[in-house]
Formats: C-alpha cells, sequence, structure tokens
C-alpha cells in the first residue's frame, strides 16, 4: 500500500485505479510511505497521518522511488516485455560491475549456515532451481528449492543454522512473504533477492540482495529473471569464498566468465532474433510444445514453457530430459513441437541421446545450441 505525498487527492486516486504499484505513481510524485501491516493512515490535503490500529499516532517515514519515469515507458518499442527483453546486458553488466565485496552482515549469516532452502513462486522458482546447482556446484553445500506455496504448508525442517533464501521480483508475493515469516518463526535468518526497493519483502528480511533491474512492467518475467540468474550466481560464488570452496583461480575464472555474459546477451539479442521470428512463424499454429533440457537448463526448460502458456497461450510442458523415457515419452507424438537445450556443457552428449530417443519425430524438433555445433548431425 502507498500513501502519496506531494499530489493531489485527484491524482491519487488516479493512481490506485491504475495499479497499486511504483511506476503508476512516477508521473505524480516520487514520495511515498509504506504503510505497514496493523497501521491505518489518513490523507488530507495538509498533512498525511499514520496510526497504530489503537490509535496511536506514529510518524510517517517518506521514502524516495529510485525509478524513474523513463524506466517506466516503452522507449520506442511496440510493448514492454520487448523492452525489458531488450534491456537484459544493462541489467547484468550493472549487476557484475557493482558486485561489491562480500558485505560483512552477510558473510556472518552465511558462515553460520549448515543448510539453504530457497522459497519463490513461478519464475523467481526456477531462479532458485538454477541457484541450487550453481552453490551445490561452487559452494559444496546443500540447498533445498521450494515453491513458497507448498513450504508454508509443510512440516518444513529448519532451525537457526538455516538461511532461507526468498526470491521475488515484486516482494509483495503473498505466498513467498507467508514462507518468510514461517521461515523467522523457526529461527531461520532470511536473505532474499528482491527488484523493489521497500517492497514487504525486503522490511521482513535480514539481508537483501536487491536485482537492480528497474521497473519490470510485462507482466512475463524476462529481465528480473536473468538479473536473478546473476545475482545467484555471485552469491554462489561469495558462499564458495566464505565456505573456502574453492581457490582463488577458480573463483577468479568464474568471475570473468560472469562478466562476459552481459556480452554474450547482447549477441544473441543481436544475432538470433531473425532465427528466433522464424521458428517462431514456422511454429505459432503448433497445439502444444514440450521443452527439454538437463542441469542448469532444465529449470530453463520449465521457465521455457511457462513463458510460451503465459504469453502465446499454447499448452506447453517443462521436463528434465533424462525423465523422458520414465514415462512422458509415450506422449511423444501428442506434442508438435519439442523444444531441445543442448548447449556445451558436461552433459552435452546426454542432451544428444536424449534427442536421438525422440527419433521418429525429428521434423518438430528445435535444437538450441552452440552455432559451433550447428552441422552435428544428431
Ligand atoms: O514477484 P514475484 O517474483 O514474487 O512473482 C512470482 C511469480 O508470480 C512470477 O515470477 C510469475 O511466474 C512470472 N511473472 C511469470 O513470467
Amino acid at each position: 500500500t502507498y500513501m502519496v505525498e506531494g499530489g493531489s487527492a485527484k491524482n491519487f486516486a488516479r493512481c490506485k485505479r491504475l495499479m497499486f504499484d511504483e511506476p503508476a505513481l512516477l508521473p505524480y510524485t516520487k514520495n511515498v510511505v509504506y504503510v505497514k501491516d496493523f497501521q491505518a493512515g489518513e490523507i488530507t490535503r495538509e498533512k498525511i497521518r499514520l496510526f497504530s490500529l489503537r490509535g496511536k499516532s506514529q510518524s510517517p517515514k517518506v521514502e524516495k522511488i529510485r525509478w524513474d519515469i523513463e524506466s517506466a515507458q516503452k522507449s520506442g518499442f511496440p510493448h514492454f516485455m520487448l523492452k525489458e527483453i531488450h534491456e537484459q546486458p544493462t541489467v547484468l553488466k550493472h549487476l557484475v560491475a557493482s558486485a561489491k565485496k562480500l558485505d560483512n552482515k552477510l558473510a556472518r549469516i552465511l558462515k553460520s549456515a549448515n543448510k539453504i532452502v530457497v522459497v519463490a513462486c513461478g519464475t523467481a522458482y526456477h531462479a532458485g532451481i538454477v541457484g541450487k546447482y550453481a552453490i551445490e556446484h561452487m559452494a559444496k553445500m546443500p540447498v533445498a528449492v521450494d515453491l513458497s506455496s507448498e513450504f508454508r504448508y509443510r512440516s518444513i525442517i529448519i532451525d537457526n543454522k538455516t538461511v532461507v533464501i526468498a526470491i521475488s521480483q515484486s516482494g509483495e508475493t503473498a505466498d513467498t512473504l507467508a514462507a518468510v515469516r514461517e521461515a523467522k518463526i523457526k529461527n531461520a535468518k532470511v536473505v532474499s533477492i528482491c527488484n523493489v526497493v521497500g517492497s514487504s519483502l525486503t522490511r521482513e528480511s535480514d539481508f537483501v540482495l536487491y536485482t537492480h533491474a528497474g521497473p519490470e512492467i510485462g507482466v512475463a518475467s524476462t529481465k528480473a529473471y536473468t538479473a536473478q540468474l546473476m545475482v545467484l550466481y555471485l552469491l554462489a560464488i561469495n558462499i564458495a569464498k566464505v565456505k573456502g570452496a574453492l581457490s582463488g583461480y577458480t573463483i577468479s575464472r568464474y568471475q570473468k566468465i560472469l562478466a562476459n555474459i552481459h556480452n554474450q546477451a547482447r549477441l544473441i539479442l543481436k544475432k538470433d532474433l531473425p532465427a528466433l521470428s522464424r521458428v517462431a512463424e514456422r511454429h505459432h499454429n503448433f497445439g502444444s510444445f514440450l521443452f527439454l533440457g538437463r542441469n542448469v537448463n532444465y529449470p530453463s526448460a520449465l521457465e521455457g514453457a511457462l513463458k510460451l502458456k503465459e504469453i502465446s497461450y499454447i499448452p506447453a510442458e517443462g521436463y528434465a530430459a533424462g525423465e523422458m523415457k520414465h514415462g512422458p515419452i509415450a506422449l511423444i507424438d501428442e506434442y508438435r513441437a519439442v523444444v531441445c537445450i543442448a548447449v556445451n556443457s558436461a552433459i552435452y552428449e546426454k542432451m544428444i541421446s536424449n534427442i536421438q530417443e525422440i527419433k521418429d519425430n525429428k521434423e518438430k524438433i528445435v535444437i538450441i545450441a552452440k552455432e559451433e555445433n550447428k552441422h552435428k548431425k544428431v
């Protein structure tokens, strides 16, 4: 909830109708007062007043919205989602460049932990799965990932040695907030990864890592997702440092890779968009899609399917490629297109053999691979 200072009552009502989100307020004011749970407020022409539920007057804290009006406009793109897709290289570059030395408070929290549990919903949950793979691989620390809506209603086993990482673009997702409150009751420490400064999640966390992606106005998460991935990889490196799990040489090798990701993202957006448009044109009438991936690209497959459902209203499913033979292969004829993520990695050959399992249906396969593998026969 926001109370607006410096805007007329008429403007405030208009904002309220638009949506209760910061970008909607930007044309009118940058000053906001966040109303906490169990607080009530009153706005008159003269002043803003806040009260506890018992009627005790409380002083309102005026905070500044950091985003500017340009970031909440389409800047020549036909829609926000496309604009936000194109903002990814800049967001990723900025995140790596501004990665500071590990904060002392965060270092203390991480040092005392023996287990991490990630809670999130939707796209943020998919980022959480990538985070699990990265932290376990780099920092050799056990990580569980839970949907916030499951975590909050289950008998979870966590204690003061558990760090709960809550991921949320908005910082206002009810299930994630409830999961965080549950975690705090059990004395776990909460580190959140969030995009919106001052959101409920950031106010309830022990430590916040911001994704600094700017306002995400498109409903389908794009730049916030890749920013979450970058923050998780940077965090994984930091946990590895704190736990002494990697050599200095390996850490700087990973840091170099991360520092170059924005260039690769820029290249994809520059070079591959025509090919992507061709695939979209060829397949847009197809009634159902299957996305397959392994390792960190298993969550990419889940995310690809979610994006297609949300944006194109096409039934789509994401699967760990290695699971195909355990049942879903029976349905393979029903999928009109199968998108296989087969980028170079330690499990590249495994992925290729999964693609070969779909042998009778080659014409429906779309492969996402490195250009150097273009002419390889599958
Ligand atoms: O704001 P949050 O990250 O907590 O939102 C969670 C999900 O609702 C969100 O990630 C949703 O799945 C995406 N917008 C889908 O593109």
